[in-house]
């Protein structure tokens, strides 16, 4: 078999996590500090893959370009393909074709996590030679996902979130394909929601008799389109990272637990319990960090206690009675006890935002 490529696809639209993602893609959203986007390169990388294409959109593709940049820092290259507008993951694939010719290729969705990487699956496809290899795991809401149904060892159906669901084995956003599925893109139509399904291109294989298999994940899988999934997200990678403490306590500091502390964090007074991370130049003072927490680079904390949640690069979190739990910030986010009068709660937030005050 000819060595295999890697396609991510980093296009579409980020709209389920606005305000969030309106001015960034949705594959940048850090989970413990890190691009989403970036564990799958690394997944890929590690697989012994090293030639990536980056499927990208006009919107967020700049963005994207400039925190993965050509690779070396994954020591992969990386080319980046313009996708003119979200059709679809089958359009998305027939816009990479000139870029993956005529190689076997692993395709990544830039907003999916996939515990334990695919070096498995690599070799799996590469002994069996499938026409396509799908990954599926069972879910609680199939109607959310392709859904597949099997005879044994083998894929006879497939469905685009269909309303009522004949399995609860959703396809998970990693899949290897043979070239042949470029022929499979070229022929099908648009889905009713108006674009190139990916889901239906398998089908198209299996509608020729040609070889689909499946694959059932046994670690844990996330599509991070939603604030739930982030924050999951987020806690599923702060319970494996190795602790390193890199940034400055003073005395009256203490750090418990599976921690990273960034280089150029400042921590006076503070109290961390791990899992967590504090991000490059995050400065915390008389506080408490709880478990699940990553506090981006340049943040800043000051008495306040926060747990089990996500801040975005610059923001701060000051003088809370209460503790801040479950909570997403964006970036550049300032909550803070307010002086003077009138005495009153003062709100300047985005669209489709949620606060819950005490
Ligand atoms: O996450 C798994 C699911 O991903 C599968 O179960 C579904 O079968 C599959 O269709 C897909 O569903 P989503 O509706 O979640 O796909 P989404 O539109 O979120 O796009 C997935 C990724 O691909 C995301 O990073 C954006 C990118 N994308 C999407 C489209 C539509 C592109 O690069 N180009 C596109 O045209």
């Amino acid at each position: 078999m000819k060595p295999l490529k890697g396609l991510i696809l980093s296009g579409g639209k980020g709209t389920r996590l606005r305000p969030i993602t309106h001015t960034s893609a949705k594959q940048l959203v850090p989970v413990a500090n890190r691009p989403v986007l970036f564990y799958g390169i690394d997944a890929m990388a590690q697989a012994g893959i090293s030639e990536i294409g980056i499927i990208i959109a006009p919107e967020t593709g700049e963005e994207i370009k400039e925190v993965a940049g050509d690779g070396s820092q994954f020591g992969v290259k990386i080319t980046y393909i313009l996708q003119d507008e979200p059709a679809g993951l089958a359009h998305a694939v027939l816009t990479a074709e000139p870029f993956l010719g005529d190689s076997p290729f692993v395709m990544y969705l830039g907003d999916n996590l996939l515990q334990g990487g695919i070096d498995d699956l690599v070799a799996k496809f590469k002994q069996g030679e499938p026409d396509a290899l799908i990954l599926l795991t069972p879910v609680p809401d199939p109607e959310h996902f392709g859904v597949a149904e099997l005879d044994g060892e083998r894929v006879v159906a497939l469905a685009e979130k269909p309303p009522e669901p004949k399995t609860n084995l959703a396809l998970v956003g990693v899949y290897m394909f043979m070239p042949l599925i470029h022929d499979a893109a070229r022929a099908i139509e648009p889905s009713p929601r108006g674009e190139l399904e990916i889901t239906d291109a398998i089908q198209y294989l299996v509608d020729n008799d040609k070889r689909v298999e499946p694959h059932i994940v046994q670690g844990w899988w996330k599509d991070t389109g939603r604030l739930d999934d982030m924050l999951e997200a987020n806690r599923l990678i702060l319970d494996r990272m190795e602790s390193r403490v890199e940034g400055s306590l003073d005395s009256e500091s203490a750090v418990e637990g599976r921690v990273v502390i960034e280089g150029g964090a400042t921590l006076t007074r503070a109290t961390v319990r791990g899992p967590a991370i504090i991000g490059k130049g995050a400065t915390l003072t008389d506080c408490y960090i709880g478990p699940y927490t990553a506090i981006g680079e340049d943040c800043a904390v000051e008495r306040a206690e926060v747990e089990h949640s996500i801040l975005l690069a610059g923001s701060s979190v000051r003088g809370l009675d209460g503790r801040m739990e479950a909570s997403l910030l964006g970036r550049n986010v300032h909550i803070a006890r307010s002086v003077g009068q009138p005495k009153a709660y003062r709100f300047m937030v985005g669209d489709n935002s949620d606060i819950g005050i005490l």
